[in-house]
C-alpha cells in the first residue's frame, strides 16, 4: 500500500481524492487544509473548470490536520499531495521533502523561476522525488498529438496553434485566485498549461514576443504570445476573462506538411486528424483521463523510485517560458531565452 496525504481540500484535492479511491494500492491516511469546515469533505464548496466526479474515497482512515507542520511530524504516509494555493507551493513543497516525504505538487510549479530552482535543488539533496501536475502531458489527446507529431507520419509541423478560454474562475478559496500577486493569474494559472505542451512538442524556443490584457488583481488576464522556432511558426493564447457562461474550451490546431490534426473541446470526437488526399480519422484514445494517469504514474514512481515523468526541471523550463511571457508583455517587447 502507498499512504498519501492530501493537503488543500478545494476543487483539486478534492478531485485527486476521488482518483486516488479508484486505486486498489492507495490509502488517504492524512488530510490537511487549514479551514477545518473543508476537512469536512462533502462540506467544501463545489466549483471548478472541468466536472469533479462523484467523491467515492475511502476517507476512514485519514487523520485530520488543520497545521501542515503538525501533519508533517506526525507523518503515517509515503508522500505528499499539494493541491494548496499557488504561493504555498514553493513552502510546502521544501518543508515536506525536508521532512522525508515524496511530493506530487500542483501547477504551475512556483510563482519564480528562483523559488523553482529552491524546489529541484532541495529534491535532488533529499533524494525526494518530486512533480508538478503538468496534467496535459497525461491527457490522452494531447499524448496523440506528441506521438502523431513525433512519427514524422505526415512530415513536419509547419504551424501550431494552442489556445485555451475560459470563464473567470470564481470558486477559490478566498479569493486567492484572482489575486495575481498569489496565482499569477491566467498567464501562470491557465496558460502554462498550453506553454507545458509546446516545450513538450517542440523544445525551448529562441524567444516570446507576448502581448496581454491586464486583470483586476494584477497580472494578465489574457495573454497571447508568439514563439521563435526555426522553419515553424508556433502561437497560443491563453484568457480567463471570458463571460460567465462560457466555460472552458481549450483548442490546438497543428498543420503539419501532409495532414492538420484539431483538437476542439467543443466538438464531437474532439480530436481529428484530416490527411492530404483521404478522409478525417479519428484516433483511438487511452480512455482514462489526464488526472488519473498523473496520479496513477506518480505513485507508480512512489512505489518503485523511479523517476518522476513530469520532471521538477522540465517544469520549472515551463514556468521560467511562462514568466519570460509575462515580462515580453510587460515590457512590450520580443524576450530571448
Ligand atoms: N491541474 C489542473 O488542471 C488544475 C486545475 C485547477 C487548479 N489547479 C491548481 O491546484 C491548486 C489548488 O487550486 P484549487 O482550484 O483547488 O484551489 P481552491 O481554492 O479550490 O483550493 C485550495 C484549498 O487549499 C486550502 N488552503 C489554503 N491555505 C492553506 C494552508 N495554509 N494549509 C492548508 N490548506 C490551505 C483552502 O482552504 C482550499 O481548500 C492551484 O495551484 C491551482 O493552480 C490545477
Amino acid at each position: 500500500m502507498v499512504k498519501v496525504a492530501i493537503v488543500g481540500l478545494g476543487f483539486m484535492g478534492r478531485m485527486h481524492a476521488g482518483i486516488y479511491g479508484q486505486f486498489d494500492d492507495v490509502e488517504i491516511t492524512a488530510l490537511c487544509d487549514d479551514l477545518e469546515e473543508n476537512l469536512e469533505f462533502s462540506s467544501a464548496s463545489e466549483g471548478g473548470n472541468i466536472a469533479v466526479g462523484e467523491m467515492q474515497a475511502d476517507l476512514s482512515k485519514a487523520a485530520r490536520y488543520t497545521d501542515f507542520s503538525r501533519m508533517l511530524e506526525e507523518g503515517g504516509f509515503d508522500f505528499v499531495d499539494l493541491c494548496v494555493p499557488t504561493f504555498l507551493h514553493k513552502p510546502y513543497s521544501v518543508e515536506a521533502m525536508k521532512g522525508g516525504y515524496d511530493v506530487f505538487c500542483e501547477k504551475p510549479m512556483a510563482l519564480s523561476s528562483e523559488e523553482a530552482e529552491e524546489m529541484i535543488s532541495v529534491s535532488r539533496d533529499t533524494g525526494r522525488l518530486l512533480t508538478i501536475g503538468q496534467c496535459l502531458r497525461f491527457w490522452p489527446m494531447y499524448v496523440k498529438i506528441k506521438e502523431i507529431i513525433d512519427s514524422k507520419q505526415y512530415g513536419n509541423v509547419v504551424s501550431a496553434e494552442l489556445t485555451r478560454y475560459s470563464s473567470t474562475p470564481g470558486w477559490s478559496s478566498r479569493g486567492w485566485i484572482l489575486d495575481g500577486t498569489l496565482s499569477g493569474n491566467a498567464a501562470l494559472d491557465m496558460h502554462i498549461h498550453d506553454v507545458d505542451m509546446i516545450l513538450h512538442y517542440f523544445g525551448m524556443p529562441k524567444s516570446v514576443t507576448s502581448s496581454g490584457t491586464p486583470a483586476e488583481g494584477g497580472g494578465f488576464g489574457h495573454i497571447a504570445t508568439i514563439y521563435d522556432y526555426p522553419g515553424m511558426t508556433v502561437t497560443s493564447a491563453g484568457n480567463w476573462i471570458c463571460s460567465s457562461s462560457f466555460g472552458l474550451v481549450m483548442r490546438a490546431l497543428i498543420v503539419l506538411e501532409k495532414a492538420v490534426v484539431e483538437l476542439d473541446s467543443t466538438k464531437d470526437p474532439m480530436l481529428a486528424v484530416f490527411p492530404d488526399g483521404g478522409e478525417r480519422i479519428v484516433p483511438e484514445l487511452d480512455p482514462k483521463d489526464g488526472y488519473y494517469n498523473e496520479l496513477r504514474a506518480f505513485t507508480d514512481n512512489v512505489k518503485n523510485r523511479t523517476a518522476p515523468v513530469v520532471s521538477a526541471e522540465s517544469a520549472g523550463e515551463s514556468l521560467y517560458v511562462a514568466l519570460k511571457e509575462i515580462e515580453s508583455a510587460e515590457k512590450n517587447t520580443p524576450v530571448s531565452l
